[in-house]
């Protein structure tokens, strides 16, 4: 499939899990890709593999903790392939001591809510600006930005990312409507448990069979399962797709909290 040729990407944190899968897919369809993470040599990885696949693709560093950064990695991708079309925001705050403290609001310190909300909503901002920018330039773009399932109902842990994630889903609705008549498109994806790196590391056999317990199809989600959302929504068959929140849960919030216990107990 070559859908995306001509079209140019940067995917953010996309070193591992969902931003690797997705840039790996988008050049298997024919994009140039500027890969891009906080740690350059998984990126660098990454955009070889991509090349191995017959897109064209380069790695740049990118921390989308800091403005100036974003501002590079975009400025590289105008640089290396002449414009963007596609940016797939898709790198968040996963420092892990911010991640173990973040249970509630009473677990977790100011500062570190503080870095949540600087980096993984600040980030995606930022990104949306950068990139808009940029592909108002060429009359448009694809902007789609990273979510969660805990922006869309709360549990009992994950408070400051979940909030931080409930803000990308009303950013993107603004940028979506600020931007619609300038060819720009935005949208988000929402996973549920997706098995990456970042899962395997946080979350315990146990609490993955919970969360299996409650996905519609029994099974959690791979990292490419969201890059196929990702890559249909940088698409121009989604061309009248925007301002959505997409979940890509298996079905997990689609059904009653009862759910997994009824069909243990009744079937
Ligand atoms: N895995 C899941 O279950 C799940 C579920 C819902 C949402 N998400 C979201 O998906 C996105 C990717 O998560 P993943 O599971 O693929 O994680 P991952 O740990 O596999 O990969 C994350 C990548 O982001 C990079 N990164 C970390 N901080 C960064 C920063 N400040 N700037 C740029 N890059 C940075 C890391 O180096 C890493 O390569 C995140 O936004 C996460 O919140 C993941």
């Amino acid at each position: 499939m070559t859908e995306l040729a001509g079209k140019v990407a940067l995917v953010t944190g996309a070193g591992s899990g969902i931003g690797r899968a997705t840039a790996l897919l988008l050049a298997s369809r024919g994009a140039s890709v500027l890969v891009t993470d906080i740690d350059l040599s998984s990126a660098e990885g990454v955009a070889e593999t991509a090349r191995d696949l017959g897109g064209g693709a380069r790695a740049a560093h990118c921390d989308i903790g800091s403005e100036e950064s974003i501002a590079a990695a975009v400025e590289t991708s105008l640089d290396g392939f002449g414009r963007l079309d596609i940016l797939f925001n898709n790198a968040a705050l996963l420092r892990s001591e911010v991640v173990e403290q973040d249970i509630n609001i009473l677990t977790i310190s100011t500062a570190a809510w503080d870095e949540m909300m600087g980096v993984t909503l600040r980030g995606t901002m930022l990104g949306c600006r950068y990139g808009v920018r940029a592909m108002l330039r060429t009359g448009g773009g694809s902007v789609i930005n990273t979510s969660s399932t805990f922006s869309l109902a709360a549990h009992n842990t994950n408070v400051a990312y979940g909030v931080a994630k409930s803000g990308i889903n009303t950013l993107t609705a603004y940028v979506a409507t600020a931007f619609g008549r300038q060819g720009i498109r935005c949208n988000a994806v929402a996973p549920s448990l997706i098995m990456t790196p970042l899962a395997h590391r946080y979350l315990p056999e146990p609490v993955q069979r919970l969360h299996e317990d409650s996905s519609l199809t029994g099974s959690l989600g791979a990292p490419e399962d969201v890059a196929a959302v990702v890559a249909f929504l940088a698409s121009d068959q989604a061309r009248f797709l925007t301002g959505q929140v997409i979940r890509v849960d298996g079905g997990t919030l689609a059904h009653q909290p009862t759910y997994a216990d009824w069909r243990r107990q009744v079937g």
